[in-house]
């Protein structure tokens, strides 16, 4: 059984068609429901009732497989769905298949290195904690936005104050035949952004302090 999340109004979902092209006859397609809210009195009764539909193929003697977009262990739903099922059946086998997690996809587009050497890394899930970027500045070199689509202009001015929009990039649904780059978001205020974005910023003005301290002895 190949599982994923089922995509929106009965189209296929992003992974349902990542994986598509690799699926044999014999495979059966699992799509498991997962409401697109960030209630947690919505979602756990999913991750439950997916966990309890993936049992069933379990103890039914099948193998399932959850397919994800980037990497399972990376912001996955694949994480609830391990921990609902192991709740359910704690001798139930787990294994996670590493991925290709969207920052390291977006570099590989964008042609760049994501870090080099010392440098400092931040991941935020934008949608959270977008008002932390500031501050996340003041200390990081290279800071990855997830979730940042629907805060973007709340991004955007803080980029604009920072003076780091010349230095930021924006990926849409990198490495997929709809990719869409954007590089140096100065003439980008307004973007409409598909969930499926990241932007990664260059923080060239701490990477200059980084460069001007002496070098240790
Ligand atoms: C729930 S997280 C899933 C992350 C995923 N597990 C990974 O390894 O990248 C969803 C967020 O990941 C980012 N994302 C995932 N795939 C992407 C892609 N192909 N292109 C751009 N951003 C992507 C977006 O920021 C999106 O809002």
């Amino acid at each position: 059984m190949v599982a994923f999340p089922a995509g929106r109004k009965g189209q296929p979902g992003v992974a349902e068609r990542a994986i598509a092209g690799w699926l044999k006859p014999q495979q059966r397609r699992l799509p498991l429901y997962f409401p697109y809210v960030q209630a947690l009195s919505q979602l756990q009764p999913a991750w439950q009732q997916a966990a309890q539909t993936v049992l069933g193929y379990l103890e039914a003697g099948e193998t399932v497989v959850f397919a994800s977009e980037g990497d399972v262990s990376f912001y996955s739903t694949f994480t609830y769905l391990a921990q609902s099922l192991l709740q359910l059946q704690p001798a139930a086998q787990v294994e996670a298949v590493p991925g290709v997690c969207s920052p390291l996809a977006a570099a590989a587009v964008l042609g760049q290195p994501l870090t080099v050497q010392g440098q400092r890394l931040t991941v935020l899930p934008a949608l959270y904690c977008a008002s932390d970027l500031e501050t996340v500045l003041t200390w990081a070199d290279v800071v990855v936005l997830l979730k940042v689509s629907s805060v973007y202009r709340q991004v955007w001015q803080i980029l604009h104050r920072c003076k780091l929009l010349r230095h930021s990039y924006i990926v849409e649904r990198a490495t997929t035949e709809h990719q869409i780059v954007y590089a140096d978001l100065r003439a980008y205020p307004d973007l409409q952004l598909p969930y499926f974005s990241i932007l990664i910023v260059q923080n060239q003005i701490r990477q200059f302090q980084v460069a001007a301290l002496p070098c240790p002895q």
